[in-house]
C-alpha cells in the first residue's frame, strides 16, 4: 500500500496534509511590511525566482552563506509541514535576514491576511500549463511527500480537472492575475519571459522592488541563475531535500519551454487546447507554450 499522502478538499482546493497540518500557524502568520512573498503554482519557476531575489538582496553577504545554506532555507516554504524538516512558519520566524523572502504555492484567496494588511510586495510566477503539467508529473514521481502521480494519461486528465495539489492551475494563475488589477504591489512574471531574456526580467523585477544593482552584479546574477549553474550548485538544486528521490528524477530536470511536446500525444494536445479555450477566457492573460 502506498504511503504517499492523499488529496483532500481544503476550503474548496485540493490539498494534502503536508501543507495543511500547520494551518493555524500559517493562517495567523505575522507578516512584516518589508516581507516579500514569492507565490506560484507548483513547478512554475519558484526556485529560479527565489534565487534571483536572494542574490539581489543578499548576494554580497558572506561567501560562506552562498556555499552552506540551501535556497529552500534562505526562502522558507510558508505552508510546508513535513516531519523531516522544520516547518515553513518556524523557519520564516527564525530568518536572520531582512527583508524576509517567503515562498508559497497558496491560491490567492488562501494567502494569510497579514500579508495584505502589511501591504507586502508579492512576486507571482506563472508558467504555461502544458510545461507546468509535465514538470509537475515528474516532480510527483520523485517527491515522496506528493500524491502518487500514476499513469501519465490519467495524470493529464487530473490536471485538466484541477485534481492536483493546490487545485486547478487555471484558477490559480487566473485568480492571481485578477489580483494584479486591485493590488499594485503584486508583480506578475512568466517563466517563458525569464527563459527568453533573464536580464530583462531582472530589470523589471528591480524596478518593482526599487533596487538598482550595478551592471556587474546583474551580469553575475544572470550567470549564477542559468539552469546549468543552478543544477550544478548543491545550494540551488534541492539535492539536500530528504524526501526527494533524485534516482527517479532530478529537481532541476530540463528547465525548458516546450518540453511538453515530448510528452503530449497529438490527441492529448487537441483535447488540451479545446479544454483550455473553454477555461481561459480572459484575453489579457496570455501564455506562450514555445519561445
Ligand atoms: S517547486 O517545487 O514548485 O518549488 O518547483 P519550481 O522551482 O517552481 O519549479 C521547478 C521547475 O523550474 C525549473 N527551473 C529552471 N528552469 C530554467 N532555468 C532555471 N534556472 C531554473 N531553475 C528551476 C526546473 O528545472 C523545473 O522545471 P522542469 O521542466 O521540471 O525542468
Amino acid at each position: 500500500m502506498s504511503s504517499r499522502p492523499q488529496l483532500h478538499d481544503f476550503h474548496g482546493v485540493a490539498m494534502t496534509h503536508c501543507v495543511t497540518d500547520n494551518w493555524e500557524k500559517v493562517k495567523n502568520f505575522q507578516a512584516r511590511p518589508d516581507d516579500i512573498l514569492i507565490a506560484t503554482y507548483p513547478k512554475a519557476g519558484t526556485t529560479w525566482v527565489s534565487y534571483i531575489l536572494d542574490l539581489l538582496y543578499f548576494g554580497h553577504l558572506s561567501p560562506e552563506r552562498q556555499t552552506s545554506i540551501p535556497v529552500f532555507e534562505r526562502v522558507p516554504f510558508l505552508e510546508i509541514a513535513v516531519s523531516s524538516v522544520v516547518s515553513g512558519t518556524e523557519l520564516a520566524d527564525q530568518l536572520p535576514t531582512s527583508p524576509r523572502l517567503i515562498k508559497t504555492h497558496l491560491p490567492v484567496q488562501l494567502v494569510p491576511q497579514s500579508f495584505w494588511d502589511q501591504n507586502c510586495r508579492m512576486v507571482y510566477v506563472a508558467r504555461n500549463a502544458k510545461d507546468n503539467m509535465v514538470s509537475f508529473y515528474h516532480f510527483d514521481r520523485m517527491n515522496q511527500v506528493q500524491p502518487e502521480p500514476g499513469e501519465w494519461s490519467n495524470y493529464f486528465q487530473r490536471f485538466l480537472d484541477g485534481q492536483m495539489l493546490y487545485g486547478s492551475w487555471y484558477d490559480h494563475v487566473g485568480n492571481w492575475w485578477n489580483k494584479t488589477k486591485t493590488y499594485p504591489k503584486l508583480h506578475y512574471m512568466f517563466y517563458e519571459d525569464i527563459a527568453e531574456d533573464t536580464e530583462r526580467e531582472i530589470d523589471k523585477l528591480c524596478s518593482f522592488l526599487g533596487l538598482s544593482p550595478s551592471a556587474e552584479d546583474k551580469k553575475t546574477i544572470v550567470e549564477l541563475v542559468h539552469f546549468d549553474n543552478m543544477k550544478n550548485n548543491e545550494m540551488t538544486n534541492c539535492s539536500k531535500r530528504p524526501f526527494f528521490d533524485f534516482s527517479i528524477s532530478p529537481f532541476l530536470r530540463k528547465g525548458k519551454v516546450g518540453d511538453w511536446k515530448t510528452h503530449f500525444t497529438v490527441a492529448q494536445n487537441e483535447a488540451f487546447d479545446e479544454d483550455y479555450r473553454s477555461k481561459m477566457k480572459d484575453p489579457t492573460l496570455r501564455f506562450r507554450t514555445e519561445i
